[in-house]
């Protein structure tokens, strides 16, 4: 069962159907494909992603590669805005430490959906999980997501390496 999370604004909750398959595709713009998601996706692609975040959610939570992923919706209208996931364990991030990723696309950004949506994982990480330590890692030239890491209170704490060894800031919120 996927947590429902929301401050009012905004709500975290599954992805699940052909419409949310659908907005995926759709609000894939060049940042999102370049600084989160990787190549394009299709149709197909994107249902078959909605499915596997579905796995992941009632599988063990610490399999390493295991990400927990909701939906960003706008709650006035509950409509798909982007995604935001937590890794909580990775092979490149220390035990304690929880990932965190986001995308907010095009249509709804400059409404800082993409911070209040790091902001309900950390309250939902420390509410229900043992996690310590949040982390958020982006590519130095990512200027928007910086922004979003540092509204959502996460302070810069030295570099890290992300897939394939590219260099990245490294962002960090203490939960507890
Ligand atoms: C990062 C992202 C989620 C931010 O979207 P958002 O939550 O709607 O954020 P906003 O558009 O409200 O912008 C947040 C802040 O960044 C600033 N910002 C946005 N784009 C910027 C840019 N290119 N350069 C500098 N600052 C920028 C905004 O001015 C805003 O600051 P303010 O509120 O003080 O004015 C969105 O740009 C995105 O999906 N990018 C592609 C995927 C990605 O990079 N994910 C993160 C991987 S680590």
């Amino acid at each position: 069962m996927v947590p429902g999370l929301s401050d009012g604004t905004v709500e975290l909750a599954a992805l699940a159907g052909d419409g949310d398959a659908a907005a995926l595709v759709a609000g894939e713009d060049d940042e999102i494909a370049r600084w989160l998601s990787g190549p394009s996706a299709t149709l197909e692609t994107a249902a078959r992603h909605i499915d596997r975040c579905a796995l992941d959610w009632v599988g063990d939570w610490f399999r390493p590669g295991t990400a927990l992923t909701w939906g960003i919706r706008d709650a006035a209208s509950g409509a798909l805005a982007g995604t935001a996931e937590v890794q909580l364990s990775t092979a490149d991030v220390e035990a304690g430490t929880a990932n965190l990723a986001y995308g907010v696309f095009p249509s709804w950004r400059g409404r800082r959906y993409g911070a209040r949506a790091v902001g309900l994982m950390c309250g939902w990480l420390a509410t229900t999980t043992a996690t310590q330590l949040a982390v958020v890692r982006v590519e130095p030239g990512n200027a928007a997501s910086i922004r979003v890491a540092e509204q959502a209170g996460f302070a810069r704490a030295g570099r890290s390496r992300g897939v394939a060894g590219a260099p990245m800031l490294r962002y960090v919120r203490v939960l507890r």
